[in-house]
């Protein structure tokens, strides 16, 4: 038998290929499929669904990880039902209203990805308050990407690059792969390592297209509400046996 791909010292994981993650994001899919295997209305996945985030943020961070970016809603997602997208709404509402204070006691950074132009007012104002309240927090970030898409987003960053330059803050050829990533609603948070999604699916759905260009990919059956530690670790396991060569040739030469 094997040696596993992963070990832990102390709290923090030691990979035995790649260098431990830092960053994981999470396309969780699922939650209708969930609902619709129980019988159950496809609200009933999304409720069971948000329980299952809490378990990944609390994986995230007894596994140390300094950052879970989790993909909550896209800008596809307004394609379906009004009365589901309601939910939808609601349920981030109800998920920064209760769990809010917890996070920022155990010294949570919470960050929201996406575009907030088409966000109700409420939910602007609620977003904003669970930033500021939790920026100081320095122990681990939880990125919420909502009413998120990777192009929107890159589309965003171009323009506010253009009207940078316009202003004369930017000249154009001053422009590079960096410069230009902290036009990104993400910034200058670390990218992505590993992005796990649930369900079977094998696609990205428009997540994190620039930042998750050299990340390793994880795609686990399991439908969302059902995510638990115990995936979460196994994923992390194949994560810990890849061989990231960026382009390169890897092995003890890189
Ligand atoms: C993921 O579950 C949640 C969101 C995309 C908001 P789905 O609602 O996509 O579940 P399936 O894919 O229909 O099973
Ligand atoms: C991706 O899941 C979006 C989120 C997880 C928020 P979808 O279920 O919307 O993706 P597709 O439509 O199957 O690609
Ligand atoms: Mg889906």
């Amino acid at each position: 038998m094997s040696a596993s791909p992963v070990t832990t010292e102390g709290a923090s994981l030691v990979c035995a290929r790649a260098p431990a993650p830092k960053h994981v994001a999470i396309i969780m899919d699922g939650n209708g499929r969930w609902a619709k295997a129980r019988a159950l209305p496809r609200s009933a996945g999304h409720r069971e669904g948000v329980e299952a985030v809490r378990r990944a943020v609390e994986t995230a961070r007894d596994m140390n990880l300094e950052c879970l970016t989790l993909y909550s809603f896209s800008t596809e997602n307004w394609r379906r039902p009004a009365g589901e997208v309601r939910d939808l709404m609601g349920l981030l509402k109800q998920f920064i209203v209760d769990d809010l204070p917890r996070l920022k006691k155990e010294g949570v950074c919470v960050r929201i990805i996406g575009d907030r132009k088409n966000l109700t007012a409420d939910i602007r104002a609620l977003v904003g308050r669970a930033e500021s309240e939790t920026r100081e927090n320095t122990k681990f970030t939880l990125q919420i990407a909502f009413n998120y898409g990777g192009r929107d987003e890159i589309v965003r960053a171009a323009r506010a690059a253009g009207e940078a330059v316009r202003k004369g803050d930017l000249r154009p050829e001053d422009i590079d792969e960096e410069v230009f990533a902290e036009f990104l609603d993400t910034g200058a948070a670390p990218e992505p390592d590993l992005v796990i999604r649930t369900s079977g699916e094998k696609r990205t759905s428009n997540f994190l297209i620039w930042q998750a260009a050299y990340a390793e990919y994880v795609f686990v059956d399991t439908l969302w509400p059902d995510f638990n530690a115990e995936v979460f670790s196994a994923a992390i396991e194949e994560y810990c046996g890849r061989e990231r060569r960026f382009g390169g040739v890897g092995g003890p030469s890189r």
